[in-house]
């Protein structure tokens, strides 16, 4: 290949979801340009992603994004070691986007051509512009779409040992955020008004799945708030007052009090459903002396704090990324698909999207 004598560059090309995405690292660790274009705006008022305006925004945006990011590296097309792409899990319609863009530019530029796994990419945004991973870990990736438990090997060979049963944490956070009748994401928005609220005004279940399993679960949390909001829901064969469909002790409406005190109580038992997986994942696995963690949750400023925490307690190495590489971004997709690149592995042409990636 081109590879590794053309100074290692390679363009990450990222639309699994709602954004889209380019950036060109080199040798897997310098990031030299990145554009991220999201789209909340598009998605705002519908209080979700709705994944036909995601493709169709995606349409829209690929090509002047990866001009933008081509043009802020000063880097040619031929200058390119590979073309790396967010091939699976995501938006079936919004991988296609970048996927088929990436497929096009390979076949027209002579650039070999890397799919890449979103949620390994993930775990591979707290490598960027840092040293590689050295020793056995554990990596956790919570996000909008994803939460999982890997083991990784110095090599970065991420296996899954957990994965959420329902709902992914950043799914659970943006659900609670309608609950309180705030703006999406709903991450952002819960994470500012914690700071001040009382994190033990509510109990909240913090789910734990059986003994030796590293499974998530987030629905239950979900719907123990909003019952706490409006009310446990009447049993169907009882009157109804004023046929709300709520019992008839509804709680008192949300004031700004109530609504920064059950983000904080939410807050804290959708943090500690994690922390705590993480602590028993330790524990089985104690050769693991690093703690890889990323996706959008970990830009939350509680997570943050409680990882260290924990890290510091357990003399692991914790390695996070900076908030901006939390989020969905390229520059992860482009430094995981260096090794692949510098051992002279690609993809064909008829590399598949897959929307879900089975265990
Ligand atoms: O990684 P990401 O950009 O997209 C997926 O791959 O899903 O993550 C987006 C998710 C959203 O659910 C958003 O609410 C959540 O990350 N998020 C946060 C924070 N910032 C973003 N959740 C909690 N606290 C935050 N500060
Ligand atoms: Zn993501």
């Amino acid at each position: 290949m081109t590879g590794s004598d053309s100074g290692g560059l390679i363009l990450g090309i990222e639309t699994s979801c709602d954004e889209t995405a380019a950036a060109i690292v080199r040798r897997g660790r310098d990031v030299l340009a990145e554009t991220v274009w999201t789209q909340h705006e598009v998605h705002r008022r519908f209080g979700g992603i709705v994944p036909e305006l995601a493709s169709r925004a995606h349409v829209e945006r690929i090509l002047p994004v990866l001009d933008e990011t081509m043009r802020a590296a000063s880097v040619g097309w031929r200058d390119l070691s590979a073309i790396a792409v967010t091939a699976e899990p995501g938006l079936i319609g919004s991988l296609l986007i970048g996927l088929t863009a990436g497929k096009a530019l390979a076949w027209s530029t002579g650039v070999p051509l890397i799919g890449v796994n979103h949620v390994h990419a993930h775990l591979y945004a707290a490598l960027l512009n840092g040293d590689p991973l050295d020793a056995q870990a554990l990596g956790l990736v919570v996000s909008g779409g994803h939460s999982s438990l890997f083991r990784l090997d110095p090599g970065f060979r991420p296996r899954e040992i957990g994965r959420t049963i329902d709902d992914a944490v950043g799914e659970a956070f943006d659900k609670a955020a309608t609950i309180l009748g705030l703006g999406q994401p709903g991450g952002p928005a819960i994470d500012r008004l914690a700071r001040c609220g009382n994190d033990r005004a509510i109990d909240l279940p913090v789910a734990q799945l059986g003994p030796g399993r590293f499974d998530f679960s987030f629905s239950g949390l979900k719907t123990a708030l909003l019952y706490a909001v409006e009310g446990v829901p009447a049993p169907p064969n009882r009157v109804r007052r004023a046929d709300s469909g709520r019992s008839p002790a509804a709680p008192e409406p949300l004031d700004d009090t109530r609504r920064r005190d059950f983000a904080a109580s939410f807050e804290r038992a959708a943090i500690r459903a994690v922390t705590r997986t993480v602590d028993r994942a330790l524990d089985t696995h104690d050769d693991a002396r690093v703690l890889i963690a990323g996706g959008g949750v970990t830009a939350n400023s509680r997570l943050r704090q409680e990882l260290a925490l924990l890290c510091e307690r357990r003399g692991v190495t914790l390695r996070l990324p900076p908030p901006r590489w939390c989020l969905d971004n390229a520059a992860m997709i482009a430094g995981i698909a260096w090794r692949r690149a510098a051992r002279g592995e690609h993809d064909d042409l008829a590399l598949p999207a897959r929307a879900v990636v089975p265990r």
